[in-house]
C-alpha cells in the first residue's frame, strides 16, 4: 500500500509586521481595540505592489523542500491554492515551477478553492502519490489578498493578510494522511466573493472582496465543527487523541467557537491569526509550518487541518505527522 505523508514545511510572509495602528494611521477608520476584540487579529503582513503569488510561494517552497531533504528536481508534481493568482494564465503553479527550476516535466496546476484552497490542494495530491502516478508533490497556499481588498471597507480590509505556506508530500510505507474530506455548496456565494469578472480586455464590475461578515461567522462555525467530525469518524480516531488544531485562520473567535464544539482545549490549537490575519489559502501551512520549526509540531503527532471558505467550501484532513 503507498500512502502520503508530510516530508517538510515552509512559509514565507512579506516585509514587517503592519500593526492595526498602523492601519489607523493610513487613514482607516477603525482602532486597535475594535480588531483586537473583534477578530484576535494585532499585525498582517501586506506585500509591497511589485510582489506577486508566485513570489511568496517560492520562498516558501525553496524552505519546505529544503526541510524535507530534497532539490527542487525531485518534485514531481506542484499544486497552487490561490485566489490571487499572478496573472489569468499561465497558472500560478506553473510560475513557480519555473521559479523553482524545475525542469523534469513535473505536472503543475492551480486550485481555486478560496480559504479551503490548500485543504484541497493537499487532499489532490494525496490522491495522486496513493495512485502511485506521483512521488513528492509540493502543495502550496500562497495569497496576496491585499490586491482584492477594498481600503474604504473597513469591514473587510482589516482582517486580510499576505503570506504563502508550503509542504512537500511524499510517498511513504507508513500511513501520513489518516482521512480526508472535501465538500462545497455554490449556493452561499453571495455571502463572501469577488463579483467581478474579465470581459473585452478589462475587469468588469466590481473588482474587491465583498463579504455578509455575520453569515460568514455562522456558516464558518457549522461546517469546520462538522468536517472535523468528519474525518474523525471516517479514520477511527477519537478527538481527545488529536495532539493538534489547525483550523483556517480567519478569526480567533470562530477558531475558539470550533474547538469548543470539537471538545479540544485552546491549548491544543494553533492559532496565528493575531500574527497574520486571514491570509486565505496560505493561513493553514503558515500556521503549520510555524509550529513545526517551533517544536510544538512533532513526528508522530495527529493532526487536524481544517478550512472553509469563499463558494462556499470546506474541507479537512487528518495527519499522522
Ligand atoms: N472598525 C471599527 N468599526 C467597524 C469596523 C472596523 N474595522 N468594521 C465594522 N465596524 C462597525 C460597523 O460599521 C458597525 O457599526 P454600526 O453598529 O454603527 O453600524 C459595527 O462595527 C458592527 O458591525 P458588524 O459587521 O455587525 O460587526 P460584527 O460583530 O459582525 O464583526 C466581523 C464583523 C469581524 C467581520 C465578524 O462578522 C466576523 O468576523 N465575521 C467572520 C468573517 C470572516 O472571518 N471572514 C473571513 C473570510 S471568510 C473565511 O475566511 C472563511
Amino acid at each position: 500500500m503507498i500512502y502520503a505523508r508530510i516530508a517538510g514545511t515552509g512559509s514565507f510572509l512579506p516585509g514587517e509586521p503592519v500593526s492595526n495602528d498602523d492601519l489607523v494611521a493610513r487613514g482607516i477608520d477603525t482602532s486597535n481595540d475594535w480588531i483586537v476584540e473583534r477578530t484576535g487579529i494585532r499585525t498582517r503582513h501586506l506585500a509591497a505592489s511589485d510582489v506577486t503569488s508566485s513570489d511568496l510561494a517560492c520562498e516558501a517552497s525553496r524552505r519546505a523542500i529544503a526541510a524535507a531533504g530534497l532539490q527542487p528536481e525531485d518534485i514531481d508534481l506542484v499544486v497552487v491554492a490561490t485566489s490571487t493568482p499572478d496573472c489569468i494564465f499561465p497558472s500560478t503553479a506553473a510560475l513557480l515551477q519555473a521559479k523553482l527550476g524545475i525542469r523534469n516535466g513535473a505536472a503543475a496546476f492551480d486550485v481555486q478553492a478560496v480559504c479551503t484552497g490548500f485543504v484541497y490542494g493537499l487532499t489532490i495530491a494525496e490522491k495522486f502519490i496513493r495512485s502511485g502516478s506521483h512521488k513528492r508533490a509540493l502543495v502550496v497556499g500562497a495569497e496576496v489578498f491585499s490586491r482584492i481588498l477594498d481600503w474604504s471597507d473597513r469591514g473587510t480590509c482589516v482582517l486580510f493578510g499576505d503570506g504563502a505556506g508550503a509542504v512537500v508530500l511524499e510517498a511513504s510505507d507508513a500511513p501520513g494522511i489518516l482521512a480526508t474530506a472535501l465538500h462545497a455548496d455554490g449556493s452561499h456565494h453571495p455571502i463572501l466573493c469577488v463579483p467581478g469578472g474579465v470581459a473585452s480586455g478589462q475587469v468588469i464590475g466590481d473588482p474587491f472582496l465583498r463579504m455578509d461578515g455575520q453569515a460568514v461567522f455562522k456558516f464558518a462555525v457549522k461546517v469546520l465543527g462538522e468536517v472535523a467530525h468528519e474525518v474523525l469518524a471516517d479514520a477511527g480516531v477519537q478527538p481527545e487523541t488529536v495532539d493538534w488544531l489547525i483550523p483556517h485562520q480567519a478569526n480567533i473567535r470562530i477558531i475558539q467557537a470550533t474547538a469548543k464544539r470539537l471538545g479540544v482545549p485552546m491549548d491544543k490549537v494553533i492559532a496565528t491569526v493575531d500574527r497574520h490575519g486571514n491570509t486565505s489559502a496560505a493561513s493553514i501551512p503558515l500556521a503549520l509550518d510555524l509550529a513545526v520549526r517551533d517544536g510544538r509540531i512533532r513526528a508522530g503527532q495527529r493532526i487536524i487541518v481544517e478550512g472553509v471558505g469563499g463558494g462556499f467550501t470546506w474541507g479537512a484532513a487528518l495527519l499522522q505527522f
